[in-house]
């Protein structure tokens, strides 16, 4: 398959080149779609045969559901089967945003996206490119994360292309994502709504609008098993082995164990902050900006892993952050990243 790519201007978006690819999308094809978070693997959400081909062409475990993303809020009323408080109140204040909340199905929904479940997964995203391709699909659109199955979220075209081509019709290309990290997952079907994937919208964050939210047990003790599908499965990994170190003396730590993989002659890629970059001269380095810029640091980080990769070194040594606020969720991402080889100092 030949995969075209479209680069459209976020301030002034070309409607015929949409249009033309929400015709691919009512034909069943694949069209990759930019977002505030990440790239998504779209396909139309009601078409079963079309959303098969998503997993196909990340390769994605068939027990893992998929997000509809949606353009207005009105469309959710034919695609879950009720709406609770809370969630009127977190869709009224996030939404268009990096938020995903999980509902109870209606009958409209096929099989393949809810992995069989009787939930389903509804996001509106709040880049413009991304509601004018939905709204202009007429149809919610199912998309995960535009990535082979375990590889970091692609966040510019590029990545996307390393990944898809020849598995999509088209990319849309719309610039590097602004967050880049994914949206915060909650389950609202319970009485208290559960954190299920954390995201830029924090846990406390989202306690301001409902205090009775909870994190899932697996965010808050490493040794549970996460309750959603996509967060049992090694993820976001690098080629490369990585380690990761959190701690006041971190990044002497990384310049220690640097030294100790040099004299091995293995490739070190190095993934910390700025003022630390003389330390580390000698290597691969990648900033993650400034130490306490975390939104700096989630708008790097996968694109980060994916440059690494690229430059072909064996192991990754990254500096990580404390477990809170957009913290948790930077770090939830790099312990799948480092299948939690991670050292607290
Ligand atoms: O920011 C995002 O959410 C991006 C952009 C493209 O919107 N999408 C994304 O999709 O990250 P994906 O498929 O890579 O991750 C979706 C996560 C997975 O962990 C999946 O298991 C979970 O949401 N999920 C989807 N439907 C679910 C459901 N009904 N119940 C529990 N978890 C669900
Ligand atoms: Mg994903």
């Amino acid at each position: 398959m030949d995969t075209k790519i479209y680069k459209i201007n976020r301030e002034n978006i070309e409607i015929d080149k949409i249009k033309e690819a929400a015709d691919l999308i009512k034909a069943g094809n694949l069209v990759v779609m930019p977002t505030e978070t990440v790239y998504g693997l779209g396909a139309d959400g009601l078409n079963s045969e079309a959303c098969k081909k998503i997993f196909e062409a990340k390769n994605r475990p068939s027990d893992n559901p998929l997000i509809l993303h949606i353009s207005s809020i009105e469309e959710i009323n034919d695609l879950v089967s009720g709406i609770n408080d809370n969630a009127k109140i977190l869709a009224k204040n996030l939404w268009p945003g990096p938020l995903t909340m999980i509902f109870k199905k209606s009958k409209k929904i096929p099989d393949i996206v809810t992995a069989g479940g009787d939930t389903v997964a509804i996001r509106m995203p709040k880049d413009k490119i991304a509601r004018a391709f939905i709204k202009a699909c007429e149809t919610p659109i199912a998309a995960p994360s535009a990535n082979i199955s375990g590889r970091p979220s692609p966040t510019n075209a590029d990545d996307v292309y390393f990944d898809m081509n020849g598995k999509v019709s088209l990319i849309i290309d719309g610039g590097d994502s602004d967050i880049g990290i994914e949206s915060t997952v909650i389950d609202m079907t319970e009485k208290d709504p559960v954190i299920l994937r954390p995201g830029f919208y924090t846990y406390e964050y989202i306690r301001e609008f409902i205090p009775n939210v909870k994190l899932d047990d697996s965010l808050v003790d490493d040794n549970k098993i996460p309750r959603s599908p996509g967060q049992k499965y090694r993820h976001y990994a690098p080629k490369a082995k990585m380690k990761v170190f959190v701690g006041k003396n971190a990044a002497s730590r990384i310049e220690k164990e640097a030294e100790k993989y040099y004299n091995k002659r293995d490739r070190v890629g190095i993934l910390a902050f700025e003022e630390d970059k003389l330390k580390f001269s000698n290597y691969t380095f990648i900033s993650l900006g400034d130490r306490d810029n975390l939104e700096e640091m989630s708008h790097v980080l996968f694109t980060a892993l994916r440059l690494l990769d690229k430059n072909g070194v064996d192991i990754i040594l990254a500096e990580g952050v404390p477990d809170k606020e957009l913290g948790k969720s930077i770090m939830n991402r790099m312990k799948k990243s480092a299948s939690g080889n991670v050292e607290y100092l």
